[in-house]
């Protein structure tokens, strides 16, 4: 595996494989690596050609008050589970190489998907992920890109940001890693203590109550939504959001039907967690 922290010495590199008709698969991520982003990266080997995997942990999108400073930073971890995992390039800039300027003056500012579920209480966030993730396109000039299907919003609108504007790059969706009990993995859950882990199970029991309720043959969405509350009663845990939304519009549903997405957002003490689930679904 070959690690670069200048676009220029990147592009230099993806330029000898693309000399060579290889096609280039990437995987964007913040670091702090767990199996949900080595399962991303399967994803991109599938797909044949050079594998990136960029680690940059992007000041854009934390709002103010939020955990910029204090987001695991684990390289040398990381890097040693890319190369494991067989990442071709490890991109890993500094902020100043990303943000040469310091303040940019054009952004990728979303006009839709926003005003919802995590939009909501994260102002700006999108913002900030969909400008570093059309900066890093254009770095690294991806055939195909990997993302994970539990930033269900993110994944939305970088796929209505590609389509949009025309970009030239394939948008893959890789499924939920979750631990044996049933918890989504996470980097942010390194932030829990074993009493707060224990918390933090009780959003994705409360998605499969909820989805066992439509498996069942309810399909009225506040009475799904009631179900995964109703599971989570007792836990201390107070969601932030539980929706039922379509998958492309993020549009609230009134009536489940498959391929509804289910989501949900909690704080467990300082650590806000996110989950999801797709009816119909395995
Ligand atoms: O999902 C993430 O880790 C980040 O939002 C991303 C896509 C790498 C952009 O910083």
């Amino acid at each position: 595996m070959k690690t670069v922290r200048t676009i220029a010495e990147l592009r230099g590199h993806l330029a000898g494989a693309r000399e060579e008709g290889k096609d280039v698969a990437f995987v964007a991520t913040m670091g702090s690596l767990h199996a949900g982003h080595l399962a991303l990266v399967d994803e991109a080997k599938a797909r044949g050609g050079l594998v990136v995997l960029s680690i940059f942990v992007n000041p854009l999108q934390f709002g103010p008050g939020e955990d910029y400073d204090a987001y695991p930073r684990q390289e040398a971890t990381d890097a040693g589970l890319a190369e494991e995992r067989g990442v071709d390039v490890l991109f890993a800039p500094t902020v100043a190489e990303v943000y040469p300027d310091g303040e940019l003056g054009v952004r990728v500012v979303p006009k839709k998907l926003v005003d919802r579920l995590c939009g909501l209480s994260r102002p700006g966030h999108f913002e900030g992920v969909l400008t570093v993730v059309a900066k890093l396109f254009g770095m690294v000039g991806p055939d195909v890109a990997v993302f994970g299907q539990k930033d269900w919003q993110q994944l939305t609108l970088i796929r209505r940001m590609v389509k949009d504007l025309n970009m030239p790059v394939e948008i893959v969706v890789a499924p939920i890693v979750r631990e044996e009990d049933g918890l989504a993995l996470s980097s942010r859950n390194a932030y829990l203590t074993p009493p707060q882990r224990e918390r933090a199970l009780t959003l994705s029991r409360g998605l499969f109550a909820a989805k066992d309720a439509f498996d069942q043959g309810v399909t009225d969405a506040e009475r799904i939504k009631a179900k995964a509350r109703g599971t989570m009663r007792g836990s201390d845990v107070e969601p932030e959001y539980i929706e039922l939304v379509d998958p492309d519009t993020l549009d609230p549903l009134q009536e489940a039907v498959p391929g509804a997405v289910l989501a949900i957002a909690a704080r467990i003490g300082e650590t806000r967690l996110i989950d999801n689930l797709i009816l119909g679904s395995p």
